[in-house]
C-alpha cells in the first residue's frame, strides 16, 4: 500500500520521514517530454485537452521522485469566461485583447459558473487523480485578484504596474468591484477544484510584491481574504504564494492561507518568524542558483534546510519557479539532498 503523502503531513505541520519538495513549473519548457508536445500543440490547446493537461502535469512526476504534482493550467485560463479573450503571443508571453481600462469596463466582466466554463481543468484533475499514488497530492490553483487584475489592466506582463496602480489609486470603487468580481470567481473555481480531486489548492499572487504594506492591506487583503475565508469549510490545505512580500509577510497570513509561501528575499527562518512557527512554510530556493554548478546549487539547499532547523511544517519548493533553462540533473540531484537530509 502507498504511504500517505508526507507533503498532506508537513502541510498540517504533522511529522514527516524528511522534508517534502516539489517545485514551480515543475512542467515545462526545461523538460524535453514537454518540449516534445509543445511541438504538436500550443500552451491553451495542452491546457484545453484534459488528457493531454493531465500527461504533461504527471511528465515531472514521472521522472522525478516528487511529493506534489500541480495540474498543468495557467492562471489566465479564467479570463475568457470573465469576458477577455487572450493569447499567448510567441516570445512575448500573454496578450490580453481588449484590457480593461474604465469603470465601465469593470462593469461588463461576467461573474461567470467556473464548472461550465473551466470544466477541462475540472476533467485533468480527475484524470490525474486516477492515475497519482497516494504518496503523491495534487494541487489545484488559481491566481489571486492583484495578479489576474494587472493582466487584465495592462494587457500582458508589466514591469512597473502602471495603469494597474493608475486604476487603483484613482478609481477605488471600480477598483475594488474589480478585484470582487475575480475574488467571487476564484473561490468557486478552487472549490471546483477540490470537488474534481485537488487535495490542496494554491492561491498565485505573483506580482503583488509591487505593493507597499499599506497598499497591500487596502486595496488587496480584503479580497483574497474573502477567498480564503469563502473555502473556510474546506478541510483542506491552502498555501498563499507570493513574491518580494518581506514587508509584509504577517498581512498575507491575515489574508489566509494554512501555508505561506516565501521567496528568496528573505532567510526562511526569519521569513517564518515574522509569519508565525504555528504557519507551515513553503520555499524558498531562487530559481536562478538551481542553474549553477552543482556544489553551489547545494550549498543554496542545504542553507534553506538548516533555516528550516527541523521545525514541523517546511515544504521545500523555489521562491518562483523553475526558468526554461534548468538542466534536469539538478532538479534530480536536489530531490536526492532534501529527502537526504536530516535536521540535526
Ligand atoms: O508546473 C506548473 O507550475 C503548472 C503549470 C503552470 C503554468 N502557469 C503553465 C505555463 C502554472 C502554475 C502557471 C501559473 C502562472 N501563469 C502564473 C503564476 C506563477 C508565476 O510563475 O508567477 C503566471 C503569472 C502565469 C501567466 C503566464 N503564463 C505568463 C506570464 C506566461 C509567459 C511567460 C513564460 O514563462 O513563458 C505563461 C506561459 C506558461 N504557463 C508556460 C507554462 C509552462 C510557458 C511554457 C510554454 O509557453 O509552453
Amino acid at each position: 500500500m502507498d504511504k500517505e503523502s508526507r507533503f498532506l503531513r508537513a502541510c498540517r505541520r504533522e511529522s514527516v520521514d524528511c522534508t517534502p519538495v516539489w517545485f514551480m513549473r515543475q512542467a515545462g519548457r526545461y523538460m524535453e517530454e514537454y518540449r516534445a508536445l509543445r511541438k504538436k500543440y500550443t500552451l491553451l490547446e495542452l491546457c484545453h485537452a484534459p488528457e493531454l493537461a493531465a500527461e504533461v502535469t504527471m511528465q515531472p512526476i514521472n521522472r522525478f521522485d516528487l511529493d506534489a504534482a500541480i495540474i498543468f493550467a495557467d492562471i489566465l485560463l479564467p479570463l475568457p469566461g470573465l469576458g477577455l479573450e487572450f493569447e499567448f503571443a510567441v516570445g512575448e508571453g500573454p496578450r490580453i485583447h481588449k484590457p480593461v481600462r474604465s469603470a465601465a469596463d469593470v462593469e461588463r466582466l461576467r461573474v461567470f459558473e467556473p464548472r461550465e466554463e473551466l470544466g477541462f481543468v475540472l476533467e485533468a484533475l480527475g484524470i490525474v487523480r486516477g492515475q497519482l499514488p497516494k504518496s503523491v497530492a495534487l494541487i489545484g490553483f488559481a491566481g489571486a485578484p492583484f495578479t489576474l487584475a494587472s493582466y487584465m489592466i495592462e494587457g500582458g506582463y508589466s514591469r512597473h504596474f502602471v495603469l494597474t496602480k493608475q486604476l487603483m489609486y484613482s478609481e477605488p470603487q471600480a477598483w475594488h468591484l474589480l478585484m470582487d468580481k475575480i475574488a467571487t470567481v476564484t473561490g468557486e473555481y478552487l472549490r471546483a477544484q477540490v470537488e474534481a480531486g485537488a487535495q490542496v489548492v494554491q492561491l498565485f499572487d505573483s506580482w503583488i510584491g509591487a505593493l507597499g504594506a499599506d497598499d497591500y492591506r487596502d486595496y488587496v487583503l480584503p479580497h483574497s481574504k474573502k477567498i480564503f475565508d469563502s473555502l473556510s469549510d474546506l478541510d483542506i490545505p491552502k498555501i498563499h504564494f507570493g513574491t518580494g512580500t518581506s514587508g509584509y509577510l504577517e498581512l498575507m497570513r491575515q489574508a489566509g492561507g494554512t501555508v505561506q509561501s516565501v521567496d528568496w528575499r528573505m532567510p526562511l527562518d526569519q521569513a517564518w518568524e515574522k509569519i508565525g512557527f504555528d504557519s507551515a512554510i513553503q520555499g524558498n530556493l531562487d530559481p536562478i542558483a538551481v542553474l549553477c554548478d552543482q556544489d553551489t546549487l547545494k550549498r543554496k539547499v542545504f542553507e534553506i534546510l538548516e533555516n528550516a532547523g527541523g521545525r514541523p511544517g517546511h515544504i521545500f519548493n523555489l521562491g518562483h519557479g523553475f526558468l526554461p533553462q534548468t538542466p534536469v540533473e539538478n532538479v534530480e540531484a536536489m530531490i536526492e539532498w532534501i529527502h537526504g537530509y536530516k535536521a540535526s
